[in-house]
Parts: C-alpha cells; structure tokens; sequence
C-alpha cells in the first residue's frame, strides 16, 4: 500500500523549531517559530488565562459535543471583539463563523467554502506570503496566483507593484488573501493610506477580500491592528476573515481559530452559516472546545478583559523595544537600511536581506536560527543577546 510513498523533508518552520531544539549552545538565538518569548524565553501562560482555567474548572459540567460551528459564545465574543458590538453587520445579521482549529482551521475552513461556492476561485496571494498559505489553500484544489508584495532591497512594501499588477490581472469574483496586520513573513505592513486605496479598488473591481488576522494586537495594538479589516468590510459586500487566538491569547497548543464570514445579507449569512457546519462536519467534525471556552470565559468577564487585554499591551510593547534596541545596533555602515525597516516594520517578524548561504552561516557559526528566507522572529532575541544578534548578521553580509 505504501510503496509508493516517499521520505518527505518536514515543512521549512518546524524543521527549524527541531533544529533550534536540538542545538545544546546555551547561547544560541532562536528566531525561528512564531512564538512570542517574554525576557527569559519562555512562552508564558497569559495570566487571564490562567485564571479563566481556573475558574472554567469549577465552572465545566459537561463534555458533550458542542456543534459543528463550534462554541457559540466564543464565536460571538469573538465577533464583537475583531468588529464591535455596534457594528453594522453584525446588527443586521450578516455575519457566519465557525470555529477552526486554529488559524490554520479557519483558513482551511474559508478555502472550502470558497470551493464549494465555485470550484474555479482564484486566490492571489502576497510575494512572500506564510510559508503554509500555499500548501493549505492548494490542497483544497483552489487555483493560486500570486501578487508582488515586499522588496527584499528596501525592506518595505512595493505598493505600486502590487497595485499595478492586480489591476493588469485580477478579475471580478476573485479573492484576494491579505495580512490583517504583521505580515508573516515580512512584517511589512499596509499604511492606511494603502488600505483605503486596495479597499476601494478591490470593490470597484468586485474582488473578494481575504483577510488572515493572525497577530491582531501585536502590531501597533488591537485597534490600529484592526484598521484593514474594518475599511475592506466597510467598502466590500463580502469578506472573509481567518482568525487566530494562538499569538494574542498564547493559546498556541490549544488550537484556538474562526472562520468569519461578512454576506451580503441576513439570508445569504444563514447559507453560508449551514454550508461552514457541513464542511467543518466533513473535516472534524466538530472542533475541541477547551480553548475557545477560555476565551469565551476571558471575553465575557470585564475583570479578564483587562487583565488579558494589558497582557497582550505588555506583549506589543516589548516587541516594540526589542525592535527599536536591535534597530538602534544595526544603524551602522552597512546595517543603514535594516536599521529603519526593523523600526519600522510590526509584529513579530521581519524579512532580512540575507541570503541561504548568510543564513546558514549565522546557523553554524553563531547558533543563530532564522528561516532559510531570513524571516526572524525578533520576539525570539532579548535585550542581552541583541548585540551579539546585530553583531553577527553585519559580519555575514
Ligand atoms: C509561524 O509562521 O512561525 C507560525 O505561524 C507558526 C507556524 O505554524 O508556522
């Protein structure tokens, strides 16, 4: 039965995160996975959550099936959070979600529907775009193409580009994947100013947005990091937005995500609605329930509301530091552009302009470990070892 199958290399990330894993250097940097790491590289429980599960344990009567559509206070918690209670869409009922396991669920949750609403969409996705979007989307059978987004030179968005070549190539009824914020793998973010002219374009042109919102909070903060999506709902009749709770709840294990999905009405949200239980039932069934029930616990409490809300505060902000300390030991002669880009760019990743070779070398010799596309995780580096980082990346290039 298995004769035919082959030895396969594992996906570029997690070979890495088994690389870095393996390395007994005490002192070796880990910049690979997405991971948020506080001072002393942990990836700490968010306090919130801590005392949601603690509370959620006294509180859990059952483990009986939830549904296919997964919990529904977390579904609408989670809704009110990403758009606001007040919102015209979720007023007039136009909204559809499901649970996903994880981000990655909620994406695989919005390709399906995509097939099943038409075999034949076109999905364009950004040059580079997070190294499993293609593998994810693709092996739904979705047709993929790709649009130019980052200048590896400039280290910074090639609006012109990107526009110019979806209005030369996109037609009506395709879908456009967009980073709500902190683009993985680049960090290089849409402005406001590039947001408002992609959301007017892409409704004249009757594209369909996309949108992967999988480090809302950690960028400029939640509501600056909610900015794309609200102008892409507010110009576009229909979108659909992949949600993750991994990086802003630090449920990373527990496999958090939704699948939301903004219709063109109340009666076309209820289609979509039953279509996303039939898929989810074809995929998993129904999702696990013990993540998204702390969320739902946290969202629904005032009290662990701010407590996880100054937590992911507490979380943006020292990406911010750790951005402008190794910004501030790159400004040297020939680190010049790095320097403001690292500033410059949000969240957890920037794309340096190193080469593989450059990149296995800061492996090697330095027990530096970054993506082989030199994407790093700068929440990965600390105050102390920052020097040594800039230090190392300026000698290899
Ligand atoms: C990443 O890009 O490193 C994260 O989203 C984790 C993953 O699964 O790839």
């Amino acid at each position: 039965m298995f004769e035919s199958l082959i030895e396969r290399s594992p996906d570029a990330i997690i070979a890495l995160m088994e690389m870095a894993k393996a390395d007994p250097n005490p002192d070796k940097i880990d910049l690979g996975v997405g991971v948020y790491k506080s001072a002393d590289g942990a990836t700490p429980i968010m306090q919130a959550v801590k005392q949601a599960e603690a509370l959620y344990h006294v509180e859990e009567t059952t483990k009986t099936y939830v549904s296919t559509a997964g919990n529904a206070a977390f579904r609408r918690l989670m809704t009110e959070l990403v758009l606001g209670a007040d919102h015209g869409a979720v007023k007039t009922g136009r909204i559809a979600s499901a649970q996903g396991v994880g981000g990655s669920g909620a994406l695989r949750l919005c390709a399906e529907l995509l097939k099943s609403a038409n075999p034949q969409t076109k999905i364009w996705v950004s040059t580079p775009t997070w190294a499993n979007h293609e593998p994810l989307i693709g092996s739904v059978g979705l047709n993929l193409a790709k649009y130019p987004y980052y200048n590896k030179d400039t280290m910074g968005v090639d609006f012109a580009e990107m526009m110019s070549h979806l209005e030369a190539e996109a037609k009506p009824g395709d879908v456009v994947l967009l980073h709500g914020c902190c683009h993985n793998p680049t960090g290089a973010d849409l402005s406001t100013a590039a947001w408002d002219q992609i959301a007017d374009f892409m409704a004249e042109r009757k594209l369909i947005p996309f949108v992967d919102l999988a480090y809302a909070g950690l960028g400029s903060g939640l509501a600056q990091d909610l900015y794309g999506l609200h102008k892409v709902i507010e110009k576009s009749p229909e979108v659909l937005v992949a949600i993750s709770c991994s990086k802003n709840f630090a449920l990373y294990k527990e496999r958090v995500g939704m699948a939301m999905v903004v219709a063109k009405d109340p009666e076309r949200a209820r289609i979509v609605q039953s279509e996303l239980g039939l898929i989810q039932r074809k995929l998993v069934s129904m999702p696990p329930d013990h993540g998204a029930a702390l969320v739902a616990r946290i969202l629904g409490d005032a009290d662990l509301h701010k407590i996880w809300f100054d937590e992911l505060n507490t979380m943006q902000g020292r990406i911010v530091t750790l951005r402008e300390t190794l910004s501030d030991a790159l400004n040297v002669q020939g680190g010049e552009i790095m320097s403001k880009a690292v500033r410059a760019q949000k969240g957890m990743f920037s794309m340096l302009p190193l080469t593989v070779s450059q990149v296995e070398r800061l492996r090697e010799e330095h027990s530096i470990y970054m993506t082989n596309s030199a994407r790093i995780n700068i929440a990965g580096a600390n105050l102390d070892n920052i020097p040594k980082l800039a230090d190392a990346i300026l000698k290899v290039l």
